[in-house]
């Protein structure tokens, strides 16, 4: 008994502390972004400055919410499972009035680019945006007025975000988009990568040098796989796509962003080996998705086909899109994988978040040291 009761103690110590790091492996999260992680700030900013803002209405949020919060999907956000499944309440909104930021904030906004706006105005790409949401904004929203909530000093910062979860991005997409549909050319896209990639590691070094140890970095989706893409820049030469029907030479602008993002990982992750640096993909699950979509549960017929549009080959329809009064929306979303041509289905949504948490899709996974 001398002997075994310290042995069981010791035990029952090391249950506690296990079972305490399933349970809360962390203590707050905090998430940048747009409209992919963007849980009802751009509505917010819009308010004042769109006549009619399709976000702030049904069938958005009709499947998990029952109502518009802001949310550009029928339901959750990747980020949204993410906070459920670690035992967190939702991310709260930043813009939003009366929140309890004590658990974390995200400052995400629908359309937020990576790149400044004086970036898109010296190359004539302009009226985008009620005001700059970029990444650079959104770090001086947790830097300058959401951090002072927490700690005050260097060391209680460094001791306060060593064991928060920061989610930067997806960042990219709409830097991109921006160019595309101000009629750049795809090549004119892709030379903004190195500067999108150049900013996010710039963020990510700023929350490192700041205490952050665990980061997530998501990529971007396979561009040419967009319905809102394939609607405008459809082509008659059947060689122009893939075997998914995804154009070509569109996807190779989400590839190449991912390829530079992740040896910029990489580096980080080099330079900072007491952090845990993660890569999460966005661009594997939506291919793997539409190679096999009844495998996930995608039993729609077209699986290019959105749920939430007024018509045509995608059911994307520029003149009549999701949100807009009298467009319908399919009656069982979870069937489809994107949900208004550019957005994804919150059953799409799950799957990504399961895979960023669990794997395959983040390196390493989220949960991969707390088992
Ligand atoms: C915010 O939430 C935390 C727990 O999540 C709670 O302890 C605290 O009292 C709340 N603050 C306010 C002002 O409601
Ligand atoms: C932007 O537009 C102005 C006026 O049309 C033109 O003079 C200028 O060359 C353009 N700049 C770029 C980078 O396209
Ligand atoms: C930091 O300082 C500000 C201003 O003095 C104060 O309002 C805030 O409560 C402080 N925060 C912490 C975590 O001590
Ligand atoms: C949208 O409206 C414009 C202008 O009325 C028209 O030229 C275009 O063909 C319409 N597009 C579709 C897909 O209906």
């Amino acid at each position: 008994m001398k002997i075994s009761l310290p042995c069981f103690l010791i035990f029952i110590l090391l249950q506690i502390t296990h079972a305490h790091n399933i349970d809360q492996p962390f203590n707050a999260i905090f998430s940048f972004g747009n409209s992919l992680a963007d849980p009802g700030n751009f509505i917010i900013l819009a308010r004042p400055v769109l006549p009619y803002d399709v976000f702030e209405h049904l069938p958005y949020g009709v499947t998990y919410f029952g109502r518009p919060t802001g949310r550009a999907s029928d339901g959750r956000l990747v980020i949204d499972f993410i906070a459920q499944t670690l035992g967190f309440p939702l991310v709260p909104p930043y813009l939003s009035q009366g929140q309890n930021f004590s658990r974390g904030v995200n400052f995400a906004v629908i359309g937020a680019p990576a790149l400044g706006m004086d970036f898109f105005q010296q190359r004539n790409i302009t009226g985008f945006l009620p005001t700059d949401t970029s990444l650079n904004v959104q770090l001086s929203w947790f830097v300058d007025k959401v951090k002072p909530l927490w700690c005050n000093t260097t060391q209680s910062c460094l001791d306060y975000f060593k064991r928060s979860l920061f989610l930067l991005g997806e960042f990219g997409g709409n830097d991109y988009n921006l160019a595309l549909f101000a009629g750049k050319s795809v090549s004119e896209a892709k030379s903004y990568i190195p500067f999108v990639i150049d900013i996010i590691r710039q963020a990510a070094e700023s929350l490192l040098k700041q205490g952050a140890l665990h980061i997530v970095i998501p990529g971007n989706f396979p561009t040419g796989c967009i319905p809102i893409l394939l609607t405008i820049f459809a082509s008659n030469n059947k060689l122009d796509y893939d075997n998914l029907g995804c154009l070509k030479e569109y996807n190779t602008i989400g590839f190449d962003h991912d390829m530079k993002l992740k040896e910029m990982v990489a580096q980080l992750q080099n330079k900072y080996p007491q952090a845990k640096i993660i890569y999460a993909d966005y661009y594997e699950p939506v291919i793997q998705f539409l190679q096999n979509p009844s495998k996930f549960g995608f039993t729609v017929s077209d699986p290019l086909q959105i749920c939430c549009g007024g018509g045509g080959p995608y059911n994307y329809n520029p003149n009549a899109t999701c949100g807009q009064p009298g467009v319908p929306a399919c009656s069982n979303p979870s069937t489809y994988i994107n949900w208004d041509g550019i957005h994804l289905t919150e059953a799409a949504h799950r799957i990504i978040a399961t895979g960023w948490l669990k794997g395959p899709y983040a390196y390493p996974p989220i949960l991969s040291d707390f088992h």
